[in-house]
């Protein structure tokens, strides 16, 4: 569904990329870890066409996706959700959700609107201005967004930083249910409880290089995968990056 080959970005004088390829099949859920600014966001980034890769093909769906913007890769079913959530804050739960439709906003697109709402569980709330809803409540609000295009494959950046076990389990259950559908998904994730009830295989990024992509148990065993964690004490260092019970 989804193949990146030998992507490579530099910022500046920073390599983010180096080479990175990465193949996806249709209806499974990949995470991706790895250390702070190994690349994970700017590989998340230049996927959807929110930045241009320096070098690199990047494939979805049987289409060539390099360089095209990112509106026009949602279109054909690939949209991703930003590590920190932006709706509309004066705009109520269902006008955000109406505002993310490639298809106007007739009364058959209002009533998937607001299907989706209740999909996401954000019923309750539906007419509240996004602004007044909880941190985690605005991350539904994401999320509904995202299903208003109708992804075929949903890229997500850290989708339980920041949020309650409860909500968090209500995100797994929802990516759980989207993927029983059809939905694929590739998802950053540092909960490592999390990407390990969910996720058939894990990618590894360190220093902008994919170290590892296997399943969980067999990355939890590479070599490579214990010195980015545990040898140069970065990841360490930041709670948020422990992948191992006895770090
Ligand atoms: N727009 C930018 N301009 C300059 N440098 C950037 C830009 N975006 C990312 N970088 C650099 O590229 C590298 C990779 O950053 P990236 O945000 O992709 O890491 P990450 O793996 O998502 O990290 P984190 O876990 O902290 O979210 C870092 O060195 C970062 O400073
Ligand atoms: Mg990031």
């Amino acid at each position: 569904m989804l193949d990146v080959e030998n992507v490579r970005k530099s910022f500046g004088g920073t390599v983010a990329l180096n080479d990175v390829s990465v193949s996806i099949g249709e209806g499974s859920i990949i995470g991706m870890v790895g250390p702070n600014g190994s690349g994970k966001t700017t590989l998340l980034n230049i996927i959807s066409g929110a930045l241009p890769a320096d070098r690199g093909t990047i494939r979805f769906d049987g289409h060539d996706i390099t360089g095209r913007e990112a509106n026009a890769i949602a279109r054909l079913g690939l949209v991703r959700s930003f590590q920190i959530s932006r709706p509309f804050p004066s705009m109520t739960v269902l006008e955000n959700v109406l505002a993310a439709s490639h298809a106007g906003t007739g009364p058959a697109v209002r009533a998937r609107a607001a299907d989706i709402v209740r999909q996401v569980g954000l019923e309750a709330v539906i007419d509240n201005r996004a602004h007044a809803l909880s941190f985690g409540q605005q991350r539904l609000i994401e999320l509904a967004r995202i299903l208003m295009l109708r992804p075929k494959m949903i890229l997500l950046d850290e989708p339980a930083a920041g949020v309650n076990p409860t909500l968090m389990e209500h995100i797994k259950a929802l990516i759980l249910s989207l993927n029983r559908e059809g939905t694929t998904f590739l998802v950053v994730e540092h909960n490592i409880r999390l990407v390990s009830e969910m996720c058939e295989r894990l990618i590894v990024l360190n220093n902008s290089e994919k170290i590892a992509d296997a399943p969980l148990a067999d990355v939890l065993q590479n070599q490579a995968v214990k010195e980015a964690y545990l040898g140069s004490g970065r990841a360490v260092r930041n709670p948020k990056h422990r992948i191992y019970a006895d770090e």
